[in-house]
């Protein structure tokens, strides 16, 4: 496979494929099998991790590349086969979460800032050594319109820290997956997150721009344009997806060749539906798809519950959720 930034780019949004979000960190994955009575080990989180990427068929026909984890990178298959070989072997393309989470902002209460540029161009270059050619670093926006959050600051760091992130990915060749997130927490109308989401935007380019981070090597990975999760009015997806394209046409240069949305707590359905509209409202100058974490993961999880008996019936939760959100990526999603 080539290893321009570019092409690299371009696989991760081929048509009708998007990525498989695994990378939770150690603490995000214990709630999550928590949530399933299932004990966070090393071994049960190989062994669910494997599961996915073993879901052969859907992961060709609808998965471009997984994010990865630093433990999972790094972990075999029960047969001893590296899990990274795995992905490879089914076409995709391995990646890995770099940044080092999201912590609060000195002088800021209530906001936060994302950590992990200390070291991170010797961590790109062993990652990039084990095989993984893109990378993720999510920045946090939280929402609480009467405490004046997000602040500028909060905005301009984070939005400074994912430049510089992006620019040591592109010398280590490696294509950044830039992920400044709006958060859906908060009783905030859709138009806030318009506004809030454009503010993020339109200054993440400002920066990726003075780092001189070539976009056409780079994906962006929003949110979509939605109401608060406790707002009084919750709009449609034909309305989301207006409102989310709106605001990518004012803030996301063509150049960037792919946009894929996190799911950011949506439910699997609403996840799949709203990424449809989106593309039925199409073409766009961008590729736009999914990289999700929850929305293809949620039913394979409680479907497994950590029983090996469960396997094919979890990879058959999988397969289905990748095959819907691979149809929304191309538009021909239907109810
Ligand atoms: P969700 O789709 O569960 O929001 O996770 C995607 C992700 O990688 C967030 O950083």
């Amino acid at each position: 496979m080539s290893e321009r930034l570019e092409d690299i780019a371009a696989a991760m949004v081929a048509d009708g494929k998007g990525l498989l979000a695994a990378d939770e960190s150690t603490g995000t994955i214990k709630k999550r099998f928590d949530a399933i009575g299932v004990e966070s080990t090393p071994q049960s989180r190989r062994d669910y991790r494997e599961l996915m990427v073993r879901t052969t068929g859907a992961m060709r026909e609808c998965i471009s590349g997984v994010i990865l984890y630093d433990e999972t990178i790094r972990q075999n298959a029960a047969d001893g086969t590296p899990l990274i070989d795995i992905i490879k072997a089914t076409g995709a393309i391995p990646g890995i979460k770099v940044d080092a989470g999201a912590k609060p902002l000195a002088g800021f209460p209530g906001e936060k800032v994302t950590e992990g540029l200390d070291g991170l161009r010797e961590r790109l270059a062993e990652y990039h050594g084990m095989g993984a050619r893109f990378a993720k670093w999510r920045a946090v926006i939280d929402i609480d319109v009467a405490k004046s959050v997000p602040s500028g600051a909060s905005i301009a760091t984070n939005m400074h820290a994912l430049a510089r992130y992006a620019a040591l990915c592109q010398e280590a060749g490696i294509v950044p997956i830039v992920e400044p997130e709006v958060m859906m927490e908060g009783d905030h109308p859709i138009e806030t997150c318009f506004e809030i989401s454009k503010a993020a935007l339109l200054r993440l380019y400002g920066e990726l721009y003075g780092l001189r981070v070539r976009l056409e090597g780079t994906i962006l990975k929003p949110n979509m344009v939605i109401a608060g999760k406790k707002a009084a009015r919750q709009a449609g997806p034909e309305e989301v997806a207006e409102k989310t394209i709106g605001l990518f046409r004012e803030a996301v240069p063509a150049a960037v060749p792919g946009i894929v949305f996190l799911s950011g707590g949506q439910s699997e359905v609403e996840a799949t539906e709203n990424l449809n509209a989106v593309n039925a409202i199409g073409p766009h100058p961008w590729k736009v798809s999914f990289s999700y974490g929850r929305a293809l993961q949620e039913a394979a999880q409680k479907a497994w519950g950590g029983k090996a008996a469960n396997v094919a019936a979890a990879q058959q939760a999988f397969a289905h959720r990748a095959r819907m959100n691979h149809l929304a990526a191309l538009g021909q999603w239907r109810p």
